[in-house]
């Protein structure tokens, strides 16, 4: 069991030169979050609230202002293998084939061609997209262009997910299917994950957990544990998931709860 730890984080960024009356910003302040193997964390918040800077920090792109992340208790001090990231626009690599491309981080791991290739292959069978392999990127449909890059994500058998809003550019149809993909993954791969949403109902449905990311700056306000992940892995559709009376009712109060400052705000 891996934990991924963020202890009393802060995050600003520094003063953007030629912006007028631009100080620094705070973006995220007493950040304490902990995600387990076993669990997937829902982050969910406005437009703005932080969210990418978050796991910006998670994956090491970011260094916070104050506070500490580690993994098992070892500080994160940049990317690392242990922490695979997947972004909202699959950000493939278009000179790369799909199997290549799901190979590229075993190619910086130094494992040979053929083994590489053979992993990458595996992988892509798991994906569903066994014979996908020889197809450029633009040949690819978005969908399952996310899920090359999911299968490229594993490739290196992370200890942690890290998805920034990973179905945010899919139809509403994709992203359902892609749902239910994403929980069997997750649970087949052993890792844990922190997964960005701009949907409430998505947070709900995927995530063990969910935490309300509010803005200015960006804290946790509220978490929610959620059992729907649980009941769609054991085989519920979604659908009916979605369409039942406990899950409306928990929406709802998720809803109020990231639209709760929305007065404040306005009147500020
Ligand atoms: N590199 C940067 N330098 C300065 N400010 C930044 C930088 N990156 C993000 N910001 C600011 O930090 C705040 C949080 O941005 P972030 O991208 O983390 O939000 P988000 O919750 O992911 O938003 P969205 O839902 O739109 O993706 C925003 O006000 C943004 O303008
Ligand atoms: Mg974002």
């Amino acid at each position: 069991m891996s934990i991924l730890t963020f202890r009393n984080v802060s995050l600003r960024y520094p003063p953007q030169p030629g912006r007028k009356g631009a100080g620094e910003k705070r973006v995220l302040d007493g950040i304490n979050l902990q995600v387990a193997s076993d669990e997937l964390v829902a982050v969910i918040g406005r437009s703005g609230s932080g969210k990418t800077s978050l796991l910006n920090l998670a994956a090491g792109f970011l260094a916070p202002s104050t506070g500490t992340i580690t993994v098992d208790g070892a500080p994160v001090r940049g990317p690392g293998a242990d922490r695979a990231v997947v972004f909202q626009d699959d950000a493939l690599y278009p000179w790369l084939d799909a199997r290549d491309n799901v190979a590229f981080p075993l190619k910086l791991k130094g494992v040979p061609l053929g083994e590489r290739r053979a992993r990458a292959q595996a992988l892509l069978d798991r994906v569903g997209l066994a014979d996908a392999g020889d197809r450029n990127i633009w040949e690819l449909s978005g969908g399952m262009r996310q899920r090359v890059g999911i299968a490229r994500a594993l490739a290196a058998e992370p200890r942690f997910l890290l998805l920034d809003e990973p179905l945010g550019a899919l139809d509403a149809l994709t992203r359902t299917r892609m749902q239910e993909f994403l929980l069997r993954i997750k649970a087949e791969s052993g890792a844990g994950a922190l997964l960005i949403t701009h949907s409430i109902e998505e947070a709900l449905l995927l995530g063990t957990r969910v935490v309300v990311l509010s803005p200015n700056p960006g804290r946790l306000t509220a978490e929610i544990e959620a059992g729907f992940n649980a009941e769609v892995r054991a085989g519920a559709s979604v659908a009916a998931v979605k369409a039942s009376p406990i899950f409306k009712r928990m929406h709802a109060g998720l809803t109020g709860l990231i639209h709760s400052g929305d007065d404040e705000e306005l009147a500020a």
